[in-house]
C-alpha cells in the first residue's frame, strides 16, 4: 500500500515529513538511533564546530510559559569527534549535520570535514541567538549569508539547508539571499531571543542572561515566517518552532513547509511525539482524501 507520508526535501528521500531539530539528542549515534527508531523521517545533529566548545555555565535551560528558554552556548565535542562517532552509521533515515562557524571560509572547512562522514545533508546554523561571533551575528546579514552559502557550495555537493533566525525584521530577505547563493532549502526558525528574571534575587535566570525561546510560544512566529518565505522562494522549507501535535505539523505543511522539525516537544511528550504526529497526519490525509502529504504543502496560499 502506498505510504501517503513519503516525501522528498531537496533530494532527501523521507519516509515521513518529521525530523529531529538540531541541538536535542543529537550528539551520539545511540541517541540519534533512538530518535530514528521512534519514527522520525530524518535526524539533525547538534550544531558542530571545528574546535570543541564547552558552552556556558549553568543555568543553561529554564522552563517558561509555553516553552523553554536556553542559552547552552553551542557545547559540542568538535566535528572530528562526531565524525568518529558516526564512523559506523547504522541509521536507517537521512542524517543532516548541523554546522556553525565564525566566517565563510571556516564554514567551508567544516563542510569539507563533514563530507568525509556518512551524512546526507548539511544544515548551516547562522541563527543561534546567544553565541558571540557566530549564529545570528552572521545570519542577520543577507550579504554574509550569501558569502557563507557560496563558500560551502563551492566545497561540497550535497543538500544544503540554511537555518534562519526570526530575530530580524526581514526573514524573507535572508531566505532569498540563501536561495540566490545556492542553498537547497531553508529551515525556519531557530529560537526567538528572550530572557527570564527571578524576582527574589532580581537577577536574570540564565547564566548568559539572554537566551532563545522555543516551544509552543514561538509557533505563531515560526508559522508566519514559513508562510512569508514560501511566497518568495522556490526551494523547499523545513518548518521548525513549536510543533507538538499532528495538528500543529499540518499547520506548518499548509503554510508551505515540506517537512517539520521537532525539538522542545520531545522534552514535554517524549520520543512518542514522532509517531503521534505521523499517525495523526496520515489519518488527516486519508480523511481528506489526499494521496500524498505533498498535496497539502502550501495549501493555505491557494484560493
Ligand atoms: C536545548 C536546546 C538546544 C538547541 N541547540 C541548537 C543547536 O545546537 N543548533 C541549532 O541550530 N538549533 C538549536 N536549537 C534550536 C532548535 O533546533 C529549534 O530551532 C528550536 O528549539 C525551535 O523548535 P522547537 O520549538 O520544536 O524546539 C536548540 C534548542 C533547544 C531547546
Amino acid at each position: 500500500m502506498k505510504n501517503v507520508l513519503e516525501t522528498d526535501v531537496a533530494g532527501l528521500k523521507l519516509k515521513n515529513p518529521t525530523m529531529l531539530a538540531a541541538g536535542i539528542l543529537g550528539l551520539s549515534m545511540e541517541s540519534l538511533m533512538s530518535v530514528a527508531n521512534a519514527g522520525a523521517g530524518a535526524v539533525v545533529s547538534k550544531s558542530l564546530g571545528i574546535e570543541p566548545r564547552h558552552g556556558y555555565g549553568n543555568p543553561t535551560v529554564v522552563q517558561v510559559e509555553g516553552g523553554v528558554l536556553n542559552a547552552m552556548g553551542l557545547p559540542n565535542p568538535g566535528i572530528q569527534v562526531f565524525i568518529q562517532e558516526m564512523a559506523e552509521n547504522r541509521l536507517t533515515v537521512p542524517l543532516i549535520l548541523s554546522l556553525y562557524a565564525f566566517a565563510p571560509k571556516e564554514f567551508a572547512t567544516a563542510a569539507t570535514k563533514a563530507s568525509t562522514a556518512e551524512v546526507n545533508g548539511l544544515e548551516l546554523n547562522v541563527s543561534c541567538p546567544h553565541a558571540s561571533g557566530t549564529g545570528q551575528e552572521l545570519g542577520r546579514d543577507p550579504k554574509l549569508i550569501m558569502d557563507i552559502v557560496k563558500a560551502v557550495r563551492e566545497t561540497v555537493n550535497m543538500p544544503l539547508f540554511v537555518k534562519l533566525t526570526p530575530n530580524v525584521t526581514d526573514i524573507v530577505g535572508l531566505a532569498k539571499a540563501a536561495e540566490k547563493a545556492g542553498a537547497s532549502g531553508i529551515t525556519a526558525i531557530n529560537t526567538v531571543k528572550a530572557m527570564a528574571i527571578d524576582i527574589e534575587t532580581s537577577k536574570p535566570i540564565l547564566a548568559n542572561i539572554i537566551g532563545g525561546l522555543s516551544g509552543s510560544a514561538v509557533r505563531p512566529i515560526a508559522l508566519r515566517c514559513v508562510y512569508e518565505i514560501y511566497e518568495s522562494v522556490k526551494i523547499p522549507i523545513i518548518g521548525c518552532g513549536g510543533v507538538d501535535s499532528w495538528q500543529t505539523a499540518v499547520q506548518f505543511l499548509q503554510a508551505g513547509a515540506s517537512a517539520v522539525q521537532i525539538g522542545t516537544a520531545i522534552a514535554t511528550k517524549g520520543l512518542s511525539i514522532f509517531r503521534e504526529v505521523n499517525d495523526g497526519v496520515e489519518r488527516f490525509l486519508k480523511r481528506k482524501s489526499y494521496g500524498s502529504v505533498k498535496e497539502i504543502v502550501g495549501l493555505s496560499h491557494r484560493s
